[in-house]
């Protein structure tokens, strides 16, 4: 996949999540230390009740919220492409947004979707990555963050932070360790792609 560099002097982002929040947080809180040259424009969650939304509020970011409840994948995003290209956004980050998005989608965005996810990918793509990599027996795992293609948790490898797994780790405890490095890596991958030096590299580019 060609990745296309926000054209805009700053980026506008807009950030999809599903539940939690908290590496939109981490997102947030990056763009207010300077750690990248970007604003967070929109938070948009597809569950009305995701605590994100309320973090994003306290912090004076605009929430929307859009059902996919009785709507196709495609009318669900068509409606989420709507509101980020009202808004100007150049670069949409998904920040635990529990759903696989369209080709349309993709399409729409190419090249300018990030994900993060808590494996080291290809390793474990799906829910409970962090249950996956315990019950694998790995002894290393840690997080990604991709730019996002056609297929769940795939594409272009931006960047990827290792975690030890332990031998007494539970799921809540790895999960929490992968956590702190994922709120470091997001803002560090947002950064990276929006230096405009930034190349994939790789063989088939
Ligand atoms: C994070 O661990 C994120 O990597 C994961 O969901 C969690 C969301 O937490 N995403 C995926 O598994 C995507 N396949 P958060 O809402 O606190 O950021």
């Amino acid at each position: 996949m060609s990745y296309v560099a926000p054209s805009m002097a700053r980026a506008r982002i807009g950030i999809l999540i599903s539940g939690r929040g908290s590496n939109m947080v981490a997102l947030i809180d990056a763009e207010r230390q300077g750690k990248f040259d970007a604003d967070v424009v929109v938070v948009i969650s597809n569950i009305e009740s995701a605590a994100g939304l309320t973090l994003a509020r306290e912090r004076g970011v605009e929430t929307l919220f859009i059902s996919h409840k009785g709507r196709s994948r495609e009318e669900h995003d068509q409606l989420m492409i709507d509101e980020l290209r009202k808004r100007e956004v150049s670069l949409v980050c998904l920040a635990g947004y529990m759903r696989l998005v369209s080709p349309l989608f993709v399409r729409a965005f190419k090249g300018r979707i990030l994900n993060i996810h808590p494996s080291l990918l290809p390793a474990f793509p799906g829910l409970d990555a962090q249950k996956q990599a315990l019950e694998h027996g790995v002894k290393i795992t840690g997080c990604t963050v991709h730019i996002v293609d056609e297929e769940l948790d795939h594409g272009p490898i931006v960047l990827q932070r290792a975690v030890d797994v332990r031998d007494d780790d539970t799921v809540e405890s790895l999960s929490e360790r992968i956590l702190e490095q994922e709120h470091r890596a997001y803002a560090e991958g947002v950064a990276r792609i929006l230096d405009p030096g930034f190349r994939l590299n790789r063989a088939d580019e």
